[in-house]
């Protein structure tokens, strides 16, 4: 009984794997693609793999370089440099290289708030925009290398103030707009930011939130910070300011000018950083450099999306996740390709948002996360029913493992039974797409992110590091460097040394030379790769990476908390769901509106996101001897699992303590 999470698990995968059918590029899509055939693919990925290199040489001449690099790859393991000697720029690539052709008056962002309002930004003003706020950011003392936090919205300005951080060789650090003050504090800390860009407010599900309060709130416990750049969109009255500190963002982009030349930047020059959660202790900074990024993200925009000039392309994830920043800016804009944006809820005002919005600007493709396929799977057919989505011609799936009934019902009622799906594997550390079909190339099976793409070298293997047989589970792990690889942990580099490589001490190995991804995986007999998920002390909860750490401190910083565990468990809409153990302290009452306050101060404290769907108050913590909490025990309690010896409540787990101690240590 112990076993029976495993067993279910099993159960899955077994049905997973007897899973028979396989979906076939259509042909009429693949005659137009970029690579036309599963054998043309296969030789692809063939010679790549003897030679990654080459591959992303050729990969790397698509972009403009101001000098050409000198060696295409500098490994010492585990720290790889990329194009290096090499001179270019973000900003440079995805804008001024389009200006002198046909592209200069194409749309670059189409974009859409959440109350109607609408904006199209050609790449001539998107480029205009763009120079003048670097050349504001200039003005406000910003030079290479100095870190800019974003705070912002999904509105053009949040793209403009990114490229404008790159053209000046800025590293930006985006942070999402719903996390809280202190955890908002702790990124711009941890980054040394000087300067914070944000906005009064913006609408989401009809109301307005207001993240100029939310700066204001962090800084007083940030003080490298010395301006904020403020875009008042006139939606806040009365919004706070800070003379001296605050610059308004019409005001310094209208006397600067909209000339600013890109700086020519190492190809190892920080591009942006970006804090996830890892599975201990605080968010890691995850730093990528410009060169190396750039072309991966750059050429799986292009192969993965078959993108073309005549797509509109929308990835709806918001720009503080890494997908927002390789999809939604960098990727399609280096391609040249216009960009889809949306301010707001895919709810708002009713279900059917999404739908509308694809009918109403004829979107070609869409990129979204399976929570939000299950969320509108929920609400029924009738919702996409009502439009013609004719224009889509691919869809794409990220974030998270997509269960084959979502995957179906994405292609049934989505795509029209016409439109291939990728489902598409990365990390914000890997930068961009990994293990992907390629659209026109690849029969997909639901369920499965299909094969590693041309230059990645993915493997499934044992605690010792020996692949797996076939049809087995193991661990999931990249054998060669990659350019878009992360370069290390911002400020922490024994740190990005011990989680992605010595790891190995988790595979019995010292100095472990693969990139280990925290992620669970099996290989079928066809090579295709299924990603179970995580299998640290990482949650995905709606295709968003928490740590259960983080929420453990967030819950015993409460006053009536004296410890507290968290774990996951499988939820039917948001794939995992947070789950918390708490013990209270002496006197306090353990009844719901407590829970109530537990869970909303969590909220505050990290986001809403963090918010556990269901707290256990319980006397005690189920422990090792060595004091570990017993996780696999609490996972299986949350999961609504029974555990050994017939064991179900959590007042008899002081019992267990003893039994379960030895098995765990
Ligand atoms: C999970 C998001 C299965 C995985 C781009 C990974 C996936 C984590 C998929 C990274 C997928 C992402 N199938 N699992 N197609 N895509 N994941 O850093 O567990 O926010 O390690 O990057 O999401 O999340 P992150």
């Amino acid at each position: 009984m112990a076993n029976k999470k495993i067993k279910s698990d099993e159960a899955a995968i077994d049905v997973l794997l007897k899973e028979k059918k396989i979906y076939p590029p259509a042909k009429s899509f693949s005659r137009l693609a970029y690579v036309k055939s599963f054998a043309e693919l296969k030789n692809l990925r063939k010679k790549a793999l003897s030679s990654p290199e080459k591959f992303w040489e050729s990969a790397a001449k698509e972009l403009f370089w101001h000098k050409p690099w000198r060696k295409t790859l500098a490994w010492k393991p585990p720290f790889s440099q990329w194009f290096v000697g090499g001179k270019i720029n973000a900003s440079y690539n995805a804008l001024d290289r389009h200006l002198s052709g046909f592209r200069r008056h194409k749309a670059a962002l189409i974009w859409e708030g959440e109350n109607g309002e609408k904006r199209v930004l050609t790449y001539l003003e998107l480029y205009r925009e763009v120079c003048r706020a670097a050349n504001a950011l200039k003005k406000l003392g910003i030079k290479a290398g100095d870190r800019v936090a974003i705070y912002m919205p999904m509105v053009p300005e949040a793209v403009i103030a990114m490229l404008a951080c790159s053209r000046i060789g800025a590293p930006h650090n985006v942070v999402f707009a719903g996390f809280s003050a202190s955890a908002l504090s702790e990124r711009i800390q941890d980054a040394q930011v000087k300067l914070v860009i944000t906005a009064d407010g913006f609408f989401r599900k009809g109301l307005i939130v207001k993240p100029k309060d939310v700066v204001d709130e962090a800084l007083k416990s940030a003080p490298s910070v010395e301006k904020v750049l403020v875009l008042n969109r006139g939606i806040v009255e009365n919004s706070s300011w800070v003379e001296g500190r605050d610059v308004d963002w019409v005001d310094a982009l209208s006397e600067a000018s909209d000339d600013c030349p890109a700086e020519k930047l190492d190809s190892e020059h920080p591009l942006f950083i970006l804090y996830t959660s890892g599975s201990t202790g605080k968010p890691k900074g995850i730093l990528h450099t410009t060169g190396g990024y750039l072309v991966q993200a750059a050429w799986t925009t292009k192969y993965v999306f078959d993108l073309k000039d005549d797509d509109l392309f929308w990835c709806t994830a918001d720009i503080g996740w890494v997908t927002g920043h390789s999809y939604v800016v960098y990727g399609p804009l280096l391609n040249g390709a216009t960009v889809f944006m949306y301010e707001g809820s895919p709810m708002h005002p009713a279900p059917d948002r999404f739908w509308s919005m694809i009918e109403r600007h004829k979107i070609s493709i869409l990129y979204t996360a399976p929570t939000a396929i299950r969320a509108f799977m929920r609400l029924g057919e009738s919702w996409p029913q009502k439009h013609d989505l004719s224009s889509l011609r691919l869809l794409g799936s990220v974030g998270e493992p997509i269960n084959p009934e979502a995957w179906r019902w994405y292609h049934k009622n989505i795509g029209r039974e016409k439109c291939p799906i990728v489902d598409t594997w990365w990390q914000t550390e890997t930068g961009s797409i990994m293990i992907s079909p390629l659209p026109g190339a690849t029969g997909t099976k639901p369920g499965s992110a299909s094969l590693p793409l041309p230059g990645i070298d993915a493997e499934v293997v044992d605690r010792s590091g020996n692949p797996v047989p076939l049809g087995a589970g193991g661990y999931l792990v990249i054998k060669k460097p990659w350019p878009g690889m992360l370069r290390t942990i911002y400020g922490n580099p024994a740190r990005y040394k011990e989680q992605y490589f010595s790891q190995a001490l988790a595979l019995g190995k010292k100095n472990y030379p693969y990139y280990f991804t925290g992620d669970g995986a099996r290989k079928d007999k066809d090579g295709y790769f299924w990603v179970l998920g995580r299998i640290d002390d990482v949650l995905n909860v709606s295709g968003h990476r928490l740590s259960t750490m983080e929420i453990e401190s967030a819950l015993v910083s409460h006053p009536a908390v004296a410890e507290a565990a968290v774990v996951g468990r499988p939820d039917d809409l948001t794939g995992q769901a947070v789950s918390a153990f708490v013990t209270l302290k002496e006197g306090q009452n353990p009844d719901e509106s407590l829970k109530r306050e537990i869970s909303e101060y969590v909220g505050r404290a990290i986001s809403p996101i963090a918010k556990p769907a269901d707290i256990r108050f319980t006397p005690l913590l189920p422990k090792t001897r060595s004091g570990k909490i017993m996780r696999r025990l609490l996972r299986e309690i949350a999961s609504g699992g029974a555990v050994k010896g017939d064991v179900t409540t959590l007042e008899d787990l002081g019992a267990l303590e003893k039994l379960q101690s030895q098995e765990e240590e």
